[in-house]
């Protein structure tokens, strides 16, 4: 059997005539830029997560540079972000002059661990970047504490979150609706992927909503006149109309998401060798990858790899040694939770159309690789 680590293809299948017949309005329509699909999906996005404004943007990446050029989280500043994440969650800062200070990570949730923040905060510390990693938010709680005691801009990288909530004074709050912004990426693989790039910006503040709406077209609000020197970063009026219809069936994607994570749970649980994610309490997850820890995890690859199942390392180098970060002066040994993880964390094949026979032919072939492991110790 093969399993593919992820497959658009499927779901495209299922919906062929929605998508179908939403590109080809666009292409009849002949409005490609900033066109009425994008305002809707917008309108749409706050209507999801409760965020007052939303701003749609060429992917996540972009959408992290305009909101930290935005709140001023460059030359000069310090600016808290974990070392286990993604690149774009650091070189948003670094690419603007800033300085980016990395923190650990909790070994059990992979998200920032704000005691270590605490600690790495100066005076020249200007924000934080809690990034919502694989299937939960960072500690919104604990990081608002910072932000108020140390009067920091936050900037939520909800890139990987889209559908995760978790409660924040009493309340359920989806992510990157807490901070003075928080992006999202639609890249395709992510819960809410379109079919190429795309990415979105969401506040509450309607200062910062003109703003990013400016900068996404070259920082003008008026055409050829330029308050600021913006970007030219905008969704694409096509990946709107495809996240429009797939946004209809979010529910049921994050549903199917969650079968197939207790699935993984229950088929998994009693391999020492295995340790599965935990759940801060409270927090309602979405499985955007299905990440486990694994003893010898690089052979484990090899041989699921042989087994016909794709996988994939998030990830492999933890921020502070990439060659780019040299400059920061970092040096291995600095971030133990993280290089731990870098060295075990491994993601299975995780999309809503997996089946209950490929989750289960992973397991099994998790399960014999240790198998596999115990007889040539024994030997
Ligand atoms: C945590 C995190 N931040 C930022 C990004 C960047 O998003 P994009 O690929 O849309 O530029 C990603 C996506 O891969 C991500 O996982």
């Amino acid at each position: 059997m093969n399993v593919p680590f992820y497959d658009a293809t499927r779901e495209y299948r299922a919906y062929k005539h929605d998508f179908d017949d939403a590109i080809a309005s666009v292409i009849a329509s002949g409005s490609f830029i900033l066109g009425k699909e994008v305002r809707e999906f917008e309108e749409a996005i706050k209507g999801y997560t409760g965020a007052k404004y939303a701003v749609g943007v060429a992917n996540g990446s972009d959408a992290l540079v305009i909101a930290s050029d935005i709140l001023g989280l460059k030359k000069g500043a310090e600016v808290l972000t974990p070392v286990f994440t993604f690149f774009a969650s650091a070189s948003c800062i670094a690419r603007l002059g800033g300085t980016p200070v990395f923190c650990d990570v909790n070994e059990d949730t992979f998200s920032m661990d704000m005691g270590d923040a605490e600690k790495r905060i100066t005076k020249n510390t200007k924000g934080i970047i809690p990034v919502h990693l694989f299937l939960q938010t960072a500690d919104m709680t604990a990081c608002m504490d910072l932000v108020e005691q140390y009067h920091l801009a936050v900037l939520e990288d909800a890139a990987e979150a889209f559908g995760m909530e978790s409660p924040y004074k009493g309340v359920y709050k989806h992510a990157g609706t807490i901070g003075d912004f928080g992006v999202f990426s639609f890249f395709p693989t992510k819960t809410l992927g379109c079919y190429g790039d795309g990415g979105m910006v969401v506040t509450n503040n309607e200062a910062l909503y003109r703003k990013v709406k400016s900068y996404r077209v070259h920082g003008s609000s008026v055409r050829y006149h330029h308050d600021y020197i913006g970007y030219n970063s905008r969704l694409d009026t096509l990946q709107a109309a495809v996240l429009q219809v797939k946004l209809t069936h979010i529910e049921n994607t994050i549903e199917r998401r969650a079968a197939h994570a207790a699935q993984y749970r229950e088929l998994l649980k009693d391999i020492p060798a295995i340790k599965l994610p935990s759940i801060k309490d409270g927090n309602r997850e979405v499985n955007y990858v299905f990440c486990v820890q694994a003893e010898n995890r690089d052979r484990l690859e090899a041989h699921l790899k042989e087994q016909g199942i794709g996988t994939s390392v998030y990830y492999p180098i933890p921020l502070h040694l990439q060659k780019c970060f040299e400059y920061l002066g970092y040096k291995a040994g600095d971030f133990p939770v993280a290089e731990r993880l870098c060295e075990s964390v491994l993601a299975l094949p995780m999309f809503p159309e997996l089946t209950e026979d490929e989750v289960s032919y992973v397991c099994e072939s998790v399960r014999e690789f240790y198998r596999r492991c115990r007889r040539v110790s024994e030997i």
